[in-house]
């Protein structure tokens, strides 16, 4: 069965031109003019955009977590991205001390397995580095495709690595060809804070903000890229927040070090005030590195802009406000940190970021899918609309306005944290590999049928690298 999308326009990181593209085998088979002939079916998409799918970088589902287990799971996850224009997620897979890699791999697996509607992969978090874990990273490169680890400064007692594990990482990740995440926030002095302002008697969910202020975001960000150049390795600092941690990410790379950094839609829209809203509504927005003043936000722009940063992920981590986040009552160090932001990503970043002027049409699909592919090694399967690619297309009207809220999300969680936010411009139908999974904005996937994506290795976009497809 052959599928056209005819007369749309094709956007890429590159390009912008009106042309017919042709489906087959789940593939990209054609592009040009005239190509209804071939086509066992035809849809029409004058006077609307093309997308290559969105790949969101940063995704927590059905992770355990501040006691409790984030609302979304791969089911409703990526439901929930698909309507968004998400056609890729990369999810971060938690390891227990202790026990083999392999254990936690095969646990989120089975979180996966029957539930995905839209393709995905694993980047697996390091805890410890000692023989064992020595052993076994190979293989998981090798045979898993797993070609990025996560590293938490932050979370103290919790999840925190010490930076003796963080440079083993690097330099692990160096001879196999991975790529090392970061959560660059100095766990230890925000937990002197934290204690600091409870003793205090400060217990509200402004709290979380003030005890995580973005010099401690800027001095592990700074740390982690001074220890990837002595390593020589490679560097990707998820949800950067201020422009104070964005500088450190420019210094880097001004001396060559290869540090790359993401930044999501909520540090750009939303900011600090939104924790302190009354009746503990400020539990909502309460998610690590914290929101800022809201000064940073046109710095983050400016820095996605100047190159300073390089992705946009959504770091969807969900939970009921009622009964999840109220945990935190009375102490929010204990409300669980994270929000529902999977879903409007790449309708957010349109809207406040072409539709506003903030970057181009280009940059916009190298945000939000071309760049995270090819620093994930998917590229040029995923993250491109070119002959050989995944059929993983957006179609999109760039001219309807709606209002972001939880009573139209799809998203399994009771708040939307852009509840209100007016936008302009919306996925009509998406595609995966060739199949619908929204078709006229419902959904008519199937649960299960995205696929596990084994990725290449990481390797320097300063390298040349001859590109084929496999
Ligand atoms: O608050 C957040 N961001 N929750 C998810 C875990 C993390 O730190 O990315
Ligand atoms: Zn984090
Ligand atoms: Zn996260």
């Amino acid at each position: 069965m052959k599928k056209l999308i005819k007369n749309g326009t094709i956007v890429t990181a590159a390009d912008e031109y009106k042309a017919d593209v042709l489906i087959e085998n789940g593939k990209v088979s054609a592009i040009g003019h005239d190509l209804t002939k071939h086509a066992d079916e035809v849809m029409h998409a004058a006077g609307l955009y093309l997308f290559p799918g969105g790949v969101d970088p940063h995704t927590h589902l059905d992770m355990p977590f501040g006691g409790t287990v984030t609302a979304d799971d791969y089911e409703t996850g990526t439901i929930a991205a698909a309507y968004g224009g998400t056609t890729t997620v990369l999810d971060f897979c938690l390891t227990n001390k202790g026990e083999p890699l392999k254990d936690a791999i095969k646990e989120w697996h089975e979180k996966a397995k029957g539930k995905a509607v839209i393709d995905y992969g694993f980047h697996l978090m390091i805890s410890e580095v000692n023989q064992e874990v020595l052993n076994e990273l190979p293989s998981i490169i090798d045979e898993e495709g797993i070609t990025s680890f996560k590293v938490f400064m932050a979370y103290k007692n919790v999840f925190q690595a010490d930076d003796g594990v963080l440079f083993q990482t690097l330099l692990t990740a160096k001879e196999h060809g991975a790529l090392v995440m970061v959560h660059a926030e100095n766990g230890d002095v925000i937990d002197y804070l934290v204690n600091k302002a409870l003793k205090e008697g400060n217990t509200d969910p402004i709290y979380h903000a003030l005890t995580r202020p973005p010099e401690v975001e800027a001095e592990a960000t700074g740390r982690a890229a001074h220890l990837t150049g002595l390593a020589e390795s490679q560097l990707y600092v998820v949800h950067v927040t201020c422009s104070d941690a964005a500088e450190k990410i420019a210094e880097a790379r001004r001396k060559g070090y290869q540090v790359w950094g993401e930044t999501c839609q909520q540090y750009l829209v939303l900011d600090q005030n939104d924790l302190a809203k009354p009746h503990f509504e400020g539990a909502k927005y309460a998610c690590s590195p914290p929101l800022r003043e809201s000064r940073h936000q046109e710095e983050l722009w400016k820095a996605l802009k100047m190159g300073h940063l390089h992705t946009i992920g959504s770091d969807q981590c969900s939970f009921n406000f009622k009964g999840q986040k109220e945990l935190g009552k009375g102490d929010f160090s204990k409300i669980p940190n994270g929000m529902p932001t999977i879903e409007d990503r790449f309708s957010i970043i349109f809207s406040e970021g072409v539709k506003k002027g903030r970057i181009t049409i280009n940059e916009f699909v190298d945000l939000v899918s071309t760049r995270v592919a090819k620093l994930f090694g998917m590229f040029p399967e995923k993250g491109t609309i070119a002959v050989g690619s995944d059929a993983d297309i957006v179609i999109f009207d760039p001219n309807i306005e709606r209002t972001i809220s939880a009573d139209t999300h799809h998203m399994n969680v009771d708040y939307n944290p852009f509840e209100g936010l007016k936008i302009t411009g919306e996925p009509v139908s998406v595609l995966s590999r060739g199949e619908f999974v929204i078709r006229d904005k419902k959904f008519v996937g199937k649960p299960g049928s995205g696929q596990y994506l084994k990725r290449q290795r990481y390797y320097s976009p300063l390298k040349i690298k001859e590109t084929i497809f496999r």
